[in-house]
């Protein structure tokens, strides 16, 4: 996903609005001068096409018509008999709806343009409804608060489980849920609780996972086994209690590693735990797709590379240590959910890998 500029960040609505709902609200009509409005035009709030995203100043496209013809002709065609949409916003009136009336007005000679001065609380009214529902099981720290992170921004909902930490930020479209992924018990309960809060899920992030071996160099069976009980059996309990709730289309994305590849070469005695566990994990989402193919669900296991998070600093020394950032993968996980199509696949990168 691409960042939106700093600039619009520091002047924009932190919400997602949709025009039409902003259009169906009863505020009266009033003339307003177009000079307390003109500040726009110094913003970059237009998208070039075909790929642009806030690259375009409104001051480029008057003042250079010809350059920015295609801007420019839709401005001189803007339906200027409806009122421009405006809310009170860090201390300037800033546009909902009516950037290129405001624009064409202002090529006219218009000093003056009839706006609709949308109030504050109208907020939860105009909110774009979520793009979807995602649930991102350990979304307290590392790649999973980012997986959530980014999946609020692009306008999802998440549900966000966790262990021991609460994950340290809010939306309103996020609802946080206590589960030990080690207790049947615990997943039960929150599936409860998830099932009762969403009722379609559109993506399920296996995320959360443990390593208790990073530095062992002897296999542990009581290691193993409780790696087992949280990366694997956990997995298997919580997708099969949501699964009810993912409809054709929807993802399951869970998170693997290149410890898990058979084809991957052994070439230390650690985190054999791990490394079984994970290996597990990835004949479980073949398995899986294999299951739910007829119901169109699309499975995948991803390998994130080396992570800066606290698992991946854990298995860090001064030679070797994680290249990737929290945000890498969880840009690896929306591509997944928004472009693949194939079921049974095992990724990195943004390419399809060997088991
Ligand atoms: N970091 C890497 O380099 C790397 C590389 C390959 C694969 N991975 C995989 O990516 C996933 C996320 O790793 P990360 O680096 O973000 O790890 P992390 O920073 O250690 O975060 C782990 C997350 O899992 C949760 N969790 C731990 N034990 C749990 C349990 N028993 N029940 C429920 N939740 C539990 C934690 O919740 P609390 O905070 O509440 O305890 C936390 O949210 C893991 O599956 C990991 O194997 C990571």
């Amino acid at each position: 996903m691409r960042d939106v500029p700093q600039i619009i960040q520091d002047v924009g609505f932190d919400f997602i609005w949709d025009k039409r709902k902003v259009w169906q609200l009863d505020v009266a009509v009033e003339e307003m001068p177009i000079e307390e409005l003109a500040w726009h035009f110094d913003v970059p709030f237009i998208w070039s096409k075909p790929d642009g995203f806030f690259d375009i100043n409104p001051r480029w496209v008057i003042e250079q018509p010809e350059k920015y013809h295609l801007v420019y002709t839709r401005t001189l065609n803007a339906q200027t008999t409806y009122p421009i949409d405006i809310m009170f916003w860090r201390g300037k009136w800033l546009i909902l709806d009516g950037l290129h009336r405001l624009m064409k007005q202002f090529i006219e000679g218009k000093r003056t343009v009839r706006v609709r001065k949308i109030p504050k609380d109208a907020i939860p009214k105009i909110r774009k409804d979520p793009a979807g529902s995602v649930v991102v099981t350990g979304a307290s720290r590392g790649i999973g608060r980012a997986i959530s992170q980014t999946f609020l921004a692009a306008g999802y909902s998440v549900v966000g489980t966790y262990k021991a930490h609460k994950p340290p930020f809010e939306d309103q479209n996020f609802i946080a849920v206590r589960m030990d992924q080690g207790k049947p018990a615990s997943i039960a309960k929150a599936s409860q609780t998830i099932a009762a809060r969403v009722s379609a899920i559109d993506a399920l992030v296996n995320n959360a996972g443990i390593i208790l071996d990073g530095h062992d160099q002897t296999v542990d069976v009581d290691k193993v086994r409780r790696t087992l009980e949280v990366d694997l059996l956990g997995i298997i309990g919580v997708t099969n209690r949501l699964l009810p709730l993912l409809h054709r289309g929807a993802h399951i994305v869970n998170m693997s590693t290149n410890y898990g590849a058979n084809s991957f070469p052994i070439d230390d005695k650690t985190s054999a735990g791990y490394r079984l566990t994970k290996a597990a994990l990835n004949m479980y989402t073949r398995i899986l797709a294999f299951d739910t193919k007829e119901a169109g669900i699309i499975v995948s296991a991803l390998d994130p590379g080396w992570v800066k998070t606290e698992m991946g600093w854990d298995v860090a020394d001064d030679t070797y240590q994680p290249d990737r950032e929290p945000e890498d993968v969880a840009n690896d996980v929306m591509d997944i959910v928004m472009h693949v199509k194939e079921t049974g696949c095992y990724w990195r990168y943004g390419k399809q890998r060997e088991w």
